[in-house]
């Protein structure tokens, strides 16, 4: 991000001084799940459009990459009505996906989607701060796990809770795919003061909670918390040039990837050929 940008999207924050009143901070907090039911009451599934650019940002998404050879799993956390699952069923024939969200009304859009079929996909009701994903699915079994505009729906006392949970579901190699609001976002900068629960945390007027990411905040999250290893983890800039109001205004998202560790049980068993094939020039495939 430009240092001039930074200087200003500071300053317009910084006028922002009064946080929501702690009753309300409390029943927002607490009842996520019944303002996003309410939420697809509302709007069924024609509020998001499918995501089909997500191959483009996530080269593990893309058919021919070494995830997509052996039948992977993916899990998307906060699913939605599944805009994000079908585009990727359907370019992916030997993927599996697990699609959860808490809000019943949306995972119910998923499963009466005509797409959806139990060989290829299972969608199920898990809060992700607090209702155990290994419940569900197999512990170390998953390749990818999407995350995509999930976590910005979380309060942040609550997000550690959701990265342990993640993480104990994940494959040894397997990854973490993130996208969601950045820092300084142009939507962060229009909130009329009065939505502000805390820096970087607002209430919309549904009643949604809207998280702004800080790479640093991601970092403390999965690699410091989690135990990940950082793949990637940096800020997506779309100018919008509003040429009539002599106005420039950024889209910001943060985009990162982390990986989980490849245990020393795994590294053994890929050297005696078990999971990894030899590479010409390995001393261990001199024969
Ligand atoms: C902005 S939507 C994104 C939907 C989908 N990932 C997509 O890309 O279209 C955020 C979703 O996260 C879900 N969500 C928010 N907090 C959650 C939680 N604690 N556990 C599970 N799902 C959650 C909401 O119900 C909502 O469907």
């Amino acid at each position: 991000m430009e240092e001039s940008f930074v200087t200003h999207a500071k300053e317009v924050l910084a006028k922002d001084t009064s946080v929501v009143p702690e009753f309300w901070q409390t029943k927002y907090r607490n009842e996520a799940s019944k303002n996003w039911d309410k939420f697809y009451n509302r709007n069924t599934t024609n509020f998001f459009k499918d995501r089909h650019w997500t191959d483009r940002e996530f080269e593990e998404l893309r058919a021919g990459h070494a995830f997509s050879e052996s039948k992977p799993v993916l899990l998307e956390i906060g699913c939605g009505v599944g805009n994000f699952v079908w585009p990727i069923i359907e370019r992916n024939p030997d993927i599996f996906v697990y699609a959860c969200d808490f809000s019943p009304r949306a995972v119910g859009f998923v499963q009466a989607n005509e797409n959806y079929t139990e060989s290829r996909c299972r969608a199920f009701v898990c809060d992700i701060t607090k209702d155990r994903l290994a419940d569900t699915i197999p512990p170390r079994s998953v390749d990818i796990v999407s995350a995509i505009f999930v976590f910005s729906a979380l309060p942040p006392e609550k997000q550690a809770d959701a990265v342990s949970n993640i993480v104990e579901i994940l494959k040894p190699g397997g990854r973490i795919l993130f996208r969601d609001y950045g820092i300084y976002d142009l939507a962060q900068l229009r909130f009329k003061s009065g939505h502000k629960l805390e820096d970087n945390l607002y209430v919309r007027q549904d009643g949604t909670l809207s998280y702004y990411f800080s790479t640093d905040r991601l970092r403390e999250l999965f690699v410091q918390h989690g135990g990940l290893a950082e793949l990637e983890n940096d800020y997506v800039v779309k100018k919008l040039v509003n040429a009539k109001l002599n106005i420039d205004s950024d889209r910001i998202f943060a985009q990162a990837k982390f990986q989980a560790p490849i245990d020393s049980g795994d590294i053994e068993a890929a050297m005696s050929g078990a999971v990894l094939d030899k590479q010409p020039g390995d001393s261990m495939n001199a024969e």
